[in-house]
């Protein structure tokens, strides 16, 4: 079981003021210090907390798992080539968005993502896609040539009950790992909003973000990593 930790709200903050700390290289090696066995940034549009100058620096310093999450844009692809994280995850972009707001639709918005994703693997970049737990998707994932999917966790985060989104989650989990997927879940996840999901075994790693930073803010980042770590390790 494998944690990513998503570091764009140490850039948030930076952005905040327009300097030059906290600086986001800093987290992700106090991240890996903690335990991390990945570093998952999203480069927006707008660059509102990740910029170029993160991905690159990151990409010479990350010695886990780089994980970059962007929208399928010409333009990212580029970005992408260019920094050559390990892992790419594409994510659905709306402008305005506080944070993403579902997975990306591989049902009714017919994009054509098969040469995207091809064309990023040819250059040796594992691409993974975020999906909200519907079997729909993963039918979809897999004809793209998808190697990962992403699980939405979002909706399972805010059910009151979780039994019926945790029953949805892990039946997709288990569709998609039958079909070959490697799984990963992620969205809102907390230290306690997790603990069903662990006895979800076909998911293998978990993104998770701002949970961790703002639990960072009392203990530091690398104990908040290292707690997050020890509930995920030791389901
Ligand atoms: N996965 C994806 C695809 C996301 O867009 C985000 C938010 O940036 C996360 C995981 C992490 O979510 P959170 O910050 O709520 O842990």
């Amino acid at each position: 079981m494998e944690l990513s930790v998503n570091i764009d709200h140490v850039a948030t903050v930076r952005e905040a003021r327009k300097e030059k700390f906290p600086d986001p290289i800093h987290a992700a090696l106090e991240s890996e210090l903690g335990g991390a066995d990945g570093i998952t940034v999203h480069l927006r549009g707008d660059r509102r907390h990740i910029n170029e100058r993160d991905l690159a620096l990151l990409r010479k310093t990350v010695q886990t798992e780089l994980n970059l999450e962007m929208a399928a844009t010409e333009e990212m692809a580029r970005v992408a080539v260019e920094a050559m994280p390990d892992r790419v995850t594409l994510v659905p972009e709306a402008s305005g968005e506080v944070t993403t707001q579902g997975g990306l639709d591989l049902v009714n918005v017919k994009s054509d993502l098969e040469p995207y994703i091809s064309g990023l693997k040819r250059k040796g970049i594992r691409v993974g896609i975020f999906i909200d737990p519907d079997m729909a998707h993963i039918k979809e994932a897999l004809k793209l040539g998808a190697e990962s999917i992403e699980i939405n966790t979002n909706e399972y985060t805010k059910a009151k009950d979780k039994k019926e989104e945790t029953l949805r989650i892990s039946s997709v989990a288990r569709t998609a790992k039958r079909d070959g997927l490697i799984v990963h879940a992620g969205h809102g996840i907390d230290y306690r909003n997790i603990l069903p999901l662990l006895r979800i075994p076909e998911i293998t790693g978990y993104s998770i973000g701002f949970a961790i930073i703002a639990r960072a803010l009392f203990v530091g980042l690398r104990q908040a990593v290292g707690e997050m770590n020890t509930i995920i390790k030791g389901a």
